[in-house]
């Protein structure tokens, strides 16, 4: 899939405020600086849709981006920055659940996942949420470009070891550098097959 226009439409924290209408979305999460907004303009090919940022806890709100006039790709905040403090963390949070629980275009959601770290014990309990909530996901492994490949492939294969004991069946899952546009092609496929098939059944 070509993308041909990308616009910014609106940011906000309250999920009823999302743009109306039925087109798909399909949002982006993970911990904060694990490189969602750089994912984004690296998918979109625009340098600065959306904001990107060296300090944690940049993306503060609920982002949205039309794309081709057909879907959106929706930007998330990062959960899991302590310096927001508790109180900070947790209106974060009622963001986050509140969008992913009510948000009835959300169609899949990415959750990115830092390729150079340990599985993270905030990252595993999110998607076993996830998944008691019956909400559609998939895993980017982002930053591959940090590490050399022997090292990726390993660290990849034993985080997809860890996920084997919580997971019958692994989500789908993508490796992903911004710097390089590693996975472009793939992520970008993935979203028009499930356009597809929403496109049929309407
Ligand atoms: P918050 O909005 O704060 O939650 O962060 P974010 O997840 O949107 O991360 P962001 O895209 O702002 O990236 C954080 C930092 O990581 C920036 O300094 C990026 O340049 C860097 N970064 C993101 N993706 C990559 C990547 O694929 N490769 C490399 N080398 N650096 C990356
Ligand atoms: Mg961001």
């Amino acid at each position: 899939m070509e993308i041909n226009s990308a616009e910014f439409v609106i940011s906000n924290t309250d999920v009823k405020k999302c743009p109306a209408g039925q087109l798909p979305e399909y949002a982006f999460i993970g911990r904060s600086n694990v490189g969602k907004s750089s994912l984004i303009n690296m998918l979109t090919g625009r340098t600065k849709l959306a904001m990107t940022s060296s300090t944690p806890g940049k993306t503060m709100l609920i982002n949205h981006f039309l794309i081709n006039n057909n879907w959106y790709i929706v930007d998330l905040p990062g959960y899991g920055y302590a310096k927001r403090g508790h109180k900070g963390q947790e209106q974060i949070r009622t963001v986050i659940e509140d969008y992913i629980l009510e948000r009835e275009q959300m169609t899949n959601l990415f959750v990115l996942i830092d390729s150079r770290l340990e599985p993270q014990k905030i990252d595993l309990e999110f998607m076993e949420w996830l998944g008691e909530n019956g909400i559609p996901f998939s895993i980017v492994f982002t930053k591959a470009d940090k590490l050399k490949g022997g090292k990726l492939m390993n660290n990849i294969n034993s985080y997809l070891r860890e996920l084997r004991k919580q997971w019958d069946e692994l989500p789908p899952y993508f490796i992903s550098s911004s710097e390089s546009r590693l996975g472009k092609k793939e992520l970008l496929e993935y979203i028009e097959s499930i356009n597809k098939t929403i496109n049929q059944k309407s």
